[in-house]
């Protein structure tokens, strides 16, 4: 049995290229990139080649690029380092209701801390309104923080209108685009935003490494406190291999990721039409209404669970969007935020594809996911008979 990963949003395979940047530098460059001696050189060239290569990609500075250990750190330093600069009877955050639970807990952490925390909220399709945004800045908000695009239902929120209403009234803004980058053009001058985190596991870099733009005169509490890396907002000695690997897959994305989008859009478009044929009956898509990244479907299938549906789908590896225990169903925060009918829920998955997903992949998908749907819906509708027939 083949596996077909549709799964792209979840995590990412290392590219070929970015093992290769980074193997040296596990095997041969062991020096610590802070030495002063010859063994400190090359991997402290090679960090600030990796830096220039992330900048690069979003159109930055090199000097506005921390290296952390991923999106999540990235998110905590963002929403920590801005509030703790204030006393927390002074200082107030706004989020949207449906950010990853890395904005999320840190943002409810704060909270518990004494600081203010609105929750914007977001549109049946999946969007933030720029007026929400608005009305929910207080005189001392100090950062607003919106997700790039959403991880679930992939909608794309208007961040160059959020930025320009926070900056009228003088509120920072960060953006999440782990999931973003490599799917859209991302330059942080053009989005406006002050803040920005980056995730290398979503763009074919490894695990556990990660970036957060910052705007030069922004300023940030550490959360790590030590040594004067990362200009001191992050101590700690350098994992040279992963930040090379993180700058080789930058490289990838700023060069590629244009082309490789409309791919993408074609195959996802392909894969909903070829579904949309075997079930024989309209399936809905949740985000359709909106900007959405090209890669991304969260569909919902009528009449079964999203994870019975996996379980019978052979070889494929998707996620779902709601959880059923004892008959009841619990929506994930995003299909919560935007309002969707618990029973539509139950049958939510996302399906989501990368840059090696070929149309080979998409038709087996469809082929296997179409049959499993045929057997759970007709037993679940023999079941229905059954118990008439016996009531
Ligand atoms: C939108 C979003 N933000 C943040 C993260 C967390 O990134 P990391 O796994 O690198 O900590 C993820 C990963 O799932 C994500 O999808």
């Amino acid at each position: 049995m083949t596996t077909i990963y549709l799964d792209y949003n979840a995590t990412t395979p290392v590219a070929r290229s970015v093992t290769e940047a980074m193997l040296p530098f596990l095997q041969d460059h062991y020096g610590n990139p802070s030495s002063s001696h010859e063994l400190g050189e090359l991997p402290r060239e090679a960090i600030a080649l990796a830096r220039s290569q992330l900048a690069t990609m979003l159109r930055a500075r090199d000097d506005e690029i921390v290296f952390t250990s991923g999106g999540s750190e990235a998110n905590n330093l963002a929403l920590k380092g801005v509030m703790f600069r204030h006393p927390p009877a002074d200082a107030h955050l706004v989020i949207s209701a449906f950010e990853h639970p890395a904005i999320l807990e840190p943002a409810r952490f704060l909270e518990r801390m004494g600081y203010g925390l609105t929750l914007l909220p977001v549109n049946s399709s999946g969007l933030v309104e720029p007026q929400q945004v608005a009305a929910a800045i207080e005189p001392n908000t100090r950062l607003v923080s919106v997700m790039h695009a959403n991880n679930e239902i992939g909608t794309i929120q208007p961040i160059c209108e959020i930025a320009a209403l926070c900056h009228q009234q003088g509120v920072l803004l960060h953006t999440d685009a782990a999931q973003s980058i490599g799917k859209l053009k991302v330059q942080v001058d053009e989005l406006g935003v002050d803040l920005l985190t980056v995730a290398g596991h979503k763009i074919y870099a490894p695990k556990g490494v990660g970036a957060l733009y910052v705007r030069e005169g922004v300023e940030l509490e550490p959360l790590v406190h030590g040594a004067a890396h990362e200009r001191g907002l992050r101590a700690g000695t350098e994992n040279t291999a992963y930040l090379v690997g993180l700058g080789e897959a930058a490289r990838r994305v700023d060069e590629q990721w244009c082309e490789r989008a409309s791919r993408l859009e074609e195959l996802r478009d392909q894969l909903l039409s070829l579904l949309s044929d075997k079930i024989g009956q309209p399936l809905t898509v949740n985000g359709c209404d909106a900007p959405r990244l090209p890669n991304t479907l969260s569909l919902n299938f009528p009449g079964v669970v999203g994870n019975d549906l996996l379980a019978a789908a052979a070889g494929l590896c998707a996620s779902t969007g709601a959880a059923c225990h004892s008959g009841e169903t619990r929506l994930s925060t995003t299909l919560a935020a935007i309002g969707l009918d618990p029973d539509v829920a139950r049958g939510t998955v996302r399906l989501s594809l990368g840059w090696s997903t070929s149309m080979e992949e998409i038709e087996e998908a469809a082929r296997v996911l179409g049959q499993a749907w045929q057997q759970l819906a007709s037993s679940t509708q023999q079941a229905s008979c059954q118990q008439g027939d016996d009531g």
